[in-house]
């Protein structure tokens, strides 16, 4: 990520640079992939490969590195899992204190372990993730001691935005295709974009492609139902990590579509699944919320949008070990069926 200071915080100083070495992750090809999505030049781009297993440590090394700078002792954050378990890390490895606020019944039992093993205080909330987002804006509001680490803070932004410089310095992709839930990534994609544009490094721009599960898809209604503004809904989906019914960054994530010429598409929970098996059975694995990158890919193709010739990079967000509840599921062989 820090390969980048330049274009995301040129002037913090390195000793203050809080860094577990995170970024220049696996730009994957695989024929597997190529044949389910129906698309022979897609692109996995494999954030699941960070220290913490998923993308947002991208966003925590710089946020952190400011809280740091700016000598907070404290960071607070809510989260569906994967930003809890990146704040708990960076935090402790920056010799501050993390409190992250969690569904404890929405999320996966492996994230909850990654915040408990790095020492978060973990406030659980009865409700949802925007229940816990609501009380972290509250908590925020009420005192001065905590920072900040949501997708809400610019920083996790910037740091967010080097999965598309590492992606355009390889590819020229017609769409970049990742899951959205509170809308950070989508803000920090059309962000990059429009920096590389900006300084004449592309000389075109690569379309957004944000995929909703269609049981939490508030922005997907928003953008397609050219609505004023947006109408949060009760989310649910079996992607708990985008199970979000009223994100934050929608009006960042609007101008970001805007400006790519972007897309917002849904998926089902059985199209998850589907995608994920196939990115599982590949050898190369995913979280279920990463698995809508390669559904929403396959859908865009059968009606259209996306041709067999374009190039797509879609994102994985998230690690095959964030999520072993298929592990319960699975029908294991005898130890007879070996020796027949
Ligand atoms: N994929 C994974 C694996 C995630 O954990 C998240 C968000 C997203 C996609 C959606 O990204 O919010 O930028 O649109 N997880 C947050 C969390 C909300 O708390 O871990 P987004």
């Amino acid at each position: 990520v820090w390969k980048y200071k330049n274009l995301i915080h040129p002037e913090i100083p390195e000793k203050a640079i809080i860094t577990r070495g995170e970024g220049n992750t696996m730009l994957y090809r695989n024929a597997r992939i190529s044949n389910y999505s129906g698309v022979d030049k897609i692109f996995l781009k494999h954030e699941g490969e960070n220290p913490t297993g998923s993308f947002k440590d991208r966003g925590m090394t710089v946020a952190v590195s400011e809280a740091v700078r700016l000598n907070f002792n404290k960071t607070l954050c809510a989260s569906t899992g994967n930003t809890s378990a990146a704040a708990a890390s960076y935090s402790a490895f920056g010799g501050i204190e993390s409190y992250v606020m969690i569904p404890g019944k929405n999320v996966s039992a492996n994230k909850l372990f990654q915040a408990i093993a790095y020492g978060a205080n973990i406030v659980d909330i009865e409700g949802d993730f925007d229940t816990a987002m609501e009380n972290v804006k509250k908590a925020i509001a009420k005192r001065n001691d905590f920072y900040i680490l949501n997708s809400l803070n610019p920083w996790r932004i910037e740091g967010q935005k080097t999965i598309i410089y590492e992606i355009m310095e390889k590819i020229k992709p017609d769409f970049i295709t990742f899951p959205a839930g509170n809308l950070g990534n989508t803000s920090a994609f059309g962000k990059a974009l429009m920096d590389l544009r900006a300084l004449g490094v592309i000389d075109y721009v690569p379309k957004l492609v944000a995929i909703q599960a269609s049981g939490a898809s508030p922005f997907y209604d928003y953008i397609n139902g050219k609505e004023d503004t947006i109408h949060p809904v009760k989310a649910e989906t079996i992607a708990s990590a985008i199970k979000i019914g009223n994100p934050v960054n929608y009006k960042k994530a609007k101008r970001a579509i805007e400006f790519t010429k972007g897309i917002v598409e849904k998926v089902t929970d059985e199209q998850i699944m589907e995608a994920k098996r196939e990115i599982d059975r590949s050898g190369i694995g995913c979280e279920p919320a990463s698995a809508a990158s390669v559904a929403g890919v396959k859908k865009l193709k059968e009606s259209g949008i996306i041709s067999r010739g374009d190039t797509v990079a879609s994102i994985l967000t998230g690690n095959i070990l964030k999520d072993v509840s298929l592990v319960s599921e699975h029908k294991t062989l005898s130890i007879q069926d070996i020796f027949q």
